[in-house]
């Protein structure tokens, strides 16, 4: 199969990559609707974006970003938020008007319609453009986790044990809180023009040889992504390192 992967020297050149890709769609397409991931892995490439329209402003007015995912049953405030770690690493610093960042909520009586109308109006714009995806260990995308049919639309996920206690440390919800993820489906995530993946560190390594040279499988969300026409992996040594064409 011959997947699209570009393994990079190091951290710095791995954000700077990832930080142009997005940069390159907006210059390319000034309407163009673009999906963010939120985590460890995309933090320092918000914050490459963010200096270089410090120092030479590009035309953002409209393009439309929003994110893959979002936490639920939490105040959107909470640092946790994805809502609130985009908006704190990029949305403010670009100046994107509040009608151009597309979030679902994170508190709501009814998730299910708050699923529709977030697909229908990324829908409504035109379908995604580009869609950034960091990798779960478990190679989760988004909050689909594995096992989570590829047939999947906008939906509330659960978490994983692992995510779930993260996200409560970084969220401070107590255990007696219901928490969940509200994320594109698979199938919405496939329909993107064009996808990123980004993953760093030898943490990832062995999830990132199932990606990639494992089967397509549901038990490995990210398997499916060998079948995108247009998706482009990008590492970092560290997490390339048990590939076979890297050694
Ligand atoms: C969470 C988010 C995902 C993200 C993943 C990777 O699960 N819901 O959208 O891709 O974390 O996080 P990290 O980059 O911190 O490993």
């Amino acid at each position: 199969m011959n997947l699209n992967v570009t393994i990079v020297e190091n951290e710095q050149a791995f954000d700077c990559l990832a930080a142009w890709r997005i940069i390159g769609e907006i210059l390319h397409n000034p309407r163009a609707v673009i999906g963010l991931s939120t985590g460890q892995t995309t933090k320092n490439i918000h914050a490459i974006i963010s200096d270089i329209y410090k120092q030479y402003p590009f035309d953002v007015s409209h393009v439309t970003l929003f994110g893959v995912d979002e936490v639920t049953y939490v105040p959107r405030e909470y640092e946790g938020a994805c809502y609130t770690m985009l908006k704190r690493q990029l949305i403010d610093t670009l100046g994107i008007k509040e009608e151009n960042f597309i979030m679902p909520p994170t508190l709501s009586d009814d998730f299910e319609n708050e699923c529709r109308l977030f697909q229908a109006v990324l829908e409504d714009r035109g379908g995604i453009d580009l869609q950034v995806l960091g990798l779960g260990t478990n190679g989760h995308l988004g909050f689909n986790q594995p096992d989570t049919p590829f047939e999947s639309e906008t939906w509330l996920s659960a978490m994983d044990e692992i995510l779930e206690a993260r996200i409560r440390k970084e969220t401070k919800t107590p255990p007696e809180k219901q928490l969940g993820g509200l994320t594109l489906g698979i199938k919405n995530i496939m329909h993107a023009r064009k996808i990123v993946l980004v993953a760093k560190g030898s943490s990832k390594a062995g999830i990132v040889k199932k990606m990639l040279e494992g089967p397509v499988t549901t038990n490995v969300p990210a398997s499916i992504l060998q079948l995108h026409p247009n998706c482009e992996f990008i590492l970092d040594k560290a997490s390339a390192e048990l590939l076979q064409s890297s050694t």
